[in-house]
């Protein structure tokens, strides 16, 4: 069998989920190559996997034929980095978000097709138990006509994780709490109820010192006619409070929450499913607000690459968040209702 072998780049906080991910599936991929212009972080990364160790992504490129390109750098880099990657022929998994803004998303993807090469972007949150039984659910069509969605993301992030690194809450390099923190939340909005058919936003940055929000309200409305609301902010005192979707519709309303999503609350429909004995033993504990998804996410990508199935979230499937977010700060920065698509 072969093994798909792995290039990734950027080799800071995220990327240890993707080295525990992908070393748990070795019989898919074999990490053979990891760049970091940082020399601790490569040296930690090339001692952990015992792969080629890269200071300059260039040179990497130069010098290998990796399978997949994975990146991890700050999301300001993602596009330009995998437009070099799939220019030399190399499919590419982004982490979200594939971009920070639409237009370099969109060049992204452009280039792909135009080589022939895959685009994968990370939405490990798809896959938590608890958001695949919601999904059943709204693809059983058990909720009836969908009236309301609700999302919260009560997250806390102190000054000291913004400061630990130079790209966090920069328009440039990161966004703020919409499109880096609460971006897999916006992912839910769409990939579970949308889409969307226009949004009104508030943003503000009420206490970080830090170029992008950390603070903001949206309202969409759904082409399917259902009203949503979005709630974030990072600076819930004194830590993470809530991560949740509810909906609620003609025939059913669902409540999942916890932390990150984590833990169903409410489940109520006005018939009986099989999915309903699922409810308790899909809630689980979590330990970060990051998930267990990542591995679940590879097995697809290796499904994707050497089986011949479907990816989960491809380039085109990563763009719909992105797409919303950009709406919300447009909103926001101009005080008016912005239609979708842009
Ligand atoms: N899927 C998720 O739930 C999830 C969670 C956290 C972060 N992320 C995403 O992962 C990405 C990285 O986040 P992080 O928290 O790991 O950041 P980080 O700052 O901890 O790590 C980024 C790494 O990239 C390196 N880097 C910077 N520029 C580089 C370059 N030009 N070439 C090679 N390496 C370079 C840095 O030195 C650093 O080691 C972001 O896009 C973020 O949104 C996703």
């Amino acid at each position: 069998m072969k093994q798909l072998s792995i290039a990734l780049v950027g080799c800071g906080r995220i990327s240890e989920k993707h080295f525990e991910a992908l070393m748990k599936l070795e019989q898919d991929y074999k990490i053979t190559s990891v760049c970091d212009v940082v020399k601790e972080n490569l040296d930690k990364a090339v001692e952990l996997t015992g792969a080629k160790g890269y200071l300059n992504y260039d040179d990497l490129l130069e010098n290998e034929k990796p399978d997949l390109v994975v990146l991890c750098t700050p999301s300001g880099l993602h596009a330009g980095q995998g437009i070099k990657a799939a220019k030399k022929g190399f499919n590419i998994l982004s982490e979200k978000p594939m971009a920070t803004k639409l237009k370099d998303a969109d060049l992204l993807i452009k280039t792909c097709d135009e080589m022939d090469v895959k685009l994968f972007v990370v939405k490990q949150n798809r896959l938590n138990s608890t958001i695949q039984l919601l999904k059943k659910a709204l693809d059983k069509k058990r909720f009836g006509k969908i009236y309301m969605v609700e999302v919260n993301v009560f997250w806390a992030r102190p000054q000291s994780y913004y400061d630990a690194a130079k790209w966090r809450g920069t328009w440039e390099f990161d966004g703020g709490a919409f499109l880096n923190q609460a971006s897999h939340y916006v992912d839910l909005l769409t990939w579970l109820v949308g889409p969307v058919e226009s949004v009104c936003a508030m943003t503000g940055t009420l206490e970080r010192k830090i170029e992008a929000e950390d603070t903001g309200a949206a309202v969409i409305r759904y082409r399917n006619g259902a009203i949503g609301t979005m709630n974030v902010t990072m600076l819930t005192y004194p830590k993470n409070l809530e991560g949740s979707i509810t909906i609620m519709g003609e025939k059913g309303t669902v409540r999942v929450g916890g932390i990150a999503v984590n833990d169903i609350k409410h489940w109520e429909f006005d018939s009986y499913d099989d999915d309903d004995k699922s409810v308790e033993t899909s809630s689980y504990k979590v330990e970060s607000v990051y998930g267990f998804g990542h591995q679940g996410y590879y097995k697809n990508v290796a499904d994707a690459l050497l089986r011949g199935l479907d990816p989960h979230t491809d380039g085109r499937e990563g763009r719909k968040s992105l797409e919303l977010i950009e709406a919300i700060y447009i909103s926001a920065k101009e005080r008016r209702f912005v239609n979708l698509p842009l």
